[in-house]
């Protein structure tokens, strides 16, 4: 059942976040953390990244990433999560997942699936609501692809605040897919801004279709929604 906590703001719902984050963190230090980059959970990172005893054990692995930028391009996930999480917490390497600029796309997706099938699955996967309603870079579609892969971006990813900083356009997306995300023991979907109003207007209705991604949510025991008052009209 999907049923959206919603808070006042984007900052009382970064808190709530990092709140159940620490929590899950605190019962399982080692976790697999699968985490989406965007606007949304920006907050929430930069929050978390204040206790680096939190995250000092936990697996992090990007749940997408912009195919075709150069690894350092401002606008790929590895940065942003450089920006938000390493650095801060004086952690070392990349984040586990996706290459932005693999020799060969499909060999680079094979690699992520082997490594999920060997280490996973993902304890908690971050996830952001896509305007199209999409996660990741799991796009509207007749036919949804299970698990890691390369997608062809949609408008509304090549329109992606993140792109603003981008050095170039990126040429398509590396995502886990939806089997992986359902795999997850547990998820927490975040929502935040007037511009998602329709978006979780959408995902509420409770109907589970590839037109929109993000209700294959409905067929996962746990999911925790967490809403700010913008996004559900208030
Ligand atoms: C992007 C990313 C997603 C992200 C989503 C929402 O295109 N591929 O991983 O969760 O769109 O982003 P935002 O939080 O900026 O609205």
């Amino acid at each position: 059942m999907l049923k959206p906590a919603v808070f006042p703001d984007h900052e009382t719902l970064s808190r709530a976040a990092a709140g159940w984050l620490t929590v899950r963190l605190e019962a399982r230090p080692e976790a697999l953390l699968c985490l989406a980059s965007g606007s949304t959970p920006t907050r929430t990172y930069e929050l978390l990244a204040r206790s680096p005893a939190t995250l000092r054990r936990a697996r992090l692995l990007k749940l997408d990433e912009w195919g075709g930028l150069d690894p350092d391009d401002p606008a790929t996930c590895e940065s942003y999560f450089q920006r938000l999480l390493q650095r801060p917490l004086g952690r070392r390497g990349k984040l586990l997942g996706f290459q932005s600029q693999p020799p060969d796309p499909e060999a680079e997706c094979r690699r992520v699936r082997q490594w999920l099938a060997r280490k996973g699955p993902v304890d908690v996967a971050v996830l952001g609501l896509g305007v199209n309603g999409h996660l990741g870079f799991n796009e509207p579609a007749t036919a949804l692809q299970p698990f890691a892969h390369v997608a062809t971006l949609s408008r509304a990813s090549l329109t992606h605040g993140m792109l603003t900083a981008a050095r170039r356009r990126p040429t398509f997306g590396l995502t886990l897919g939806l089997a992986d995300l359902l795999a997850s023991r547990e998820i927490l979907l975040l929502v935040s801004g007037p511009h998602k109003r329709a978006a979780v207007g959408r995902l509420l209705q409770g109907d589970v279709t590839p037109r929109f991604p993000a209700t294959f949510l409905w067929l996962h025991p746990h999911v925790t929604l967490l809403c700010d008052a913008a996004c559900r009209g208030g």
